[in-house]
């Protein structure tokens, strides 16, 4: 393109010099339609064309199955460094999530020790080269303010949390918060915030099922939280974590800021007798809430699925429920779980599309998570027939457990990483070439907001 300056990675680059290595065809939905295409993909592990018919060989002709764009999940917790023996690493959370359909994860600066400085940034890097089966987006803690400018220039984000949570002892004070957003504006990375307001949580005696949970970290502290945030200035690219209300999502999505809801909330409620497997930040909530997020979802009014990825070994989770760690699994079954309700006709294809692989790779500035050309050939191969059910024994995850046991799951059964084959058969057959990536966005993309569907 004349005059014309080179794309920016977000954007998609393509090669015109680029031969294409491989013509994969099947069903994809385009223009909100499901149809017949054909995808090729390029020597450089990009989409170079997509048609109705497109020259070029070796040719994979999926059938009936659907081709989508994988996944990006961009809340996750993997437990290194500093994770007992037995917890989740970069591979094997990584590799959890190839076979889930996820092609890029964001993980959580919430580790020992938390990624506060450019040398806990560089260690925690260390440890995804060469080690990861997909790409790693990392997070920073922008808890020492001298730190801020050199992390910026490093990290792929950074992390608020508003509350203490697992590994996190403390927060900043609700009056410190305006301040912390407005150094954050100026720094250009997109800010994920846990929105809970510990001024609003319950005393009390000590919390023994999930109902008692929601009682003692409320709605209300959320409702805060997120009342503090919707102020925030326009020039940050903020993004709020796991709301769990229809009042939160229905602000945020008035207010034009990012958001997600886990898989948890929207499937998952509290009850007297939920034990502490089911334990989470924030609580899963009451069914009527449940209810109701589910349907904000259903009609695409809630802009991003994340997992929050928390494997918390089952010794933990075994304990008293007041002492044991908050958190779940599910970085493997985010995409499975929720494309079995499409197939159960209870969701469209598009809205799911669009908030567990096209929404999200936008927020965090990446190539991928759409069918077109130009973008990485990040795709999963679906095929609505082949059904199974969650196991957590069988799940890649060390921590062996999932609060979805028994919730019936549609696994991609073929998952490219830039036009190469990880995932065959449904199982992982890739290398761990994952690499940390960066947040690179295109010129006049909004900073902020319910990310632009075009
Ligand atoms: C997360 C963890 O265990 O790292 N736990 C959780 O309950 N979600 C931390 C967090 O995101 O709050
Ligand atoms: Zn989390």
């Amino acid at each position: 393109m004349p005059g014309r300056s080179r794309p920016r990675r977000s954007e998609g680059t393509y090669d015109p010099e680029a031969t294409t290595a491989l013509v994969l065809a099947g069903r994809a939905l385009l223009r909100g339609r499901l149809q017949r295409v054909e995808i090729a993909i390029d020597d450089r592990g990009r989409i170079r064309a997509i048609g109705k018919t497109l020259p070029g060989s070796p040719r994979h002709d999926v059938g009936d199955a659907v081709i989508l764009p994988a996944a990006t999940d961009l809340h996750v917790h993997f437990r290194e460094p500093g994770g007992p023996a037995d917890a989740e690493t970069i591979p094997s959370g990584t590799i959890g999530a190839a076979l889930g359909g996820v092609a890029l994860v964001g993980e959580m600066p919430n580790t020992r020790p938390p990624v506060t400085d450019v040398e806990s940034w560089s260690s925690k890097v260390r440890l995804v080269e060469g080690r990861a089966a997909v790409d790693v987006l990392l997070y920073a803690s922008p808890v020492e303010p001298a730190s801020l400018e050199a992390l910026s220039r490093r990290a792929g984000g950074f992390k608020v949390y508003l509350s203490p949570t697992t590994g996190i002892e403390t927060a900043p004070r609700g009056d410190e918060v305006p301040a912390l957003l407005e150094r954050l504006s100026k720094l250009g990375l997109p800010v994920a915030v846990h929105a809970e307001d510990p001024t609003r949580f319950r005393g009390g005696k000590p919390a023994g099922s999930t109902a008692d949970w929601n009682a003692l970290r409320p709605v209300a502290s959320e409702a805060a939280a997120i009342g503090s945030l919707v102020g925030a200035t326009r020039a940050l690219r903020l993004h709020v974590a796991h709301v769990t209300t229809i009042d939160g999502a229905k602000r945020l999505r008035s207010a034009g800021l990012s958001f997600e809801v886990t898989p948890h909330h929207l499937l998952l409620s509290a009850t007297p007798r939920g034990d502490a497997r089911f334990k989470v930040n924030p609580p899963l909530r009451t069914e009527r809430e449940r209810a109701g997020i589910w349907e904000a979802f259903r009609r695409g009014e809630v802009p991003i699925l994340a997992s929050d990825h928390a494997p918390h070994p089952t010794d933990a989770k075994r304990l008293p429920f007041d002492s044991a760690p908050s958190g779940v699994p599910g970085v493997e079954t985010m995409l499975p779980i929720l494309l079995a309700r499409v197939r159960a006709g209870e969701l469209d294809l598009g809205v799911l599309q669009a908030a567990a692989c096209d929404r999200p790779a936008r927020w965090l500035g990446q190539p991928t998570g759409r069918l077109a050309p130009g973008h990485r050939a990040n795709l999963l191969v679906v095929d609505f027939r082949s059904r199974s059910t969650v196991e957590g024994a069988k799940l890649a995850s060390p921590c062996g457990w999932s609060p979805f046991e028994g919730f019936e799951m549609v696994r991609p059964l073929e998952h490219y990483r830039d036009g190469s084959r990880i995932v065959e058969d449904g199982e992982y057959v890739g290398r761990p070439d994952g690499k940390v990536v960066r947040p690179d966005y295109a010129p006049g993309q909004a900073p902020s907001g319910f990310p632009r569907d075009d």
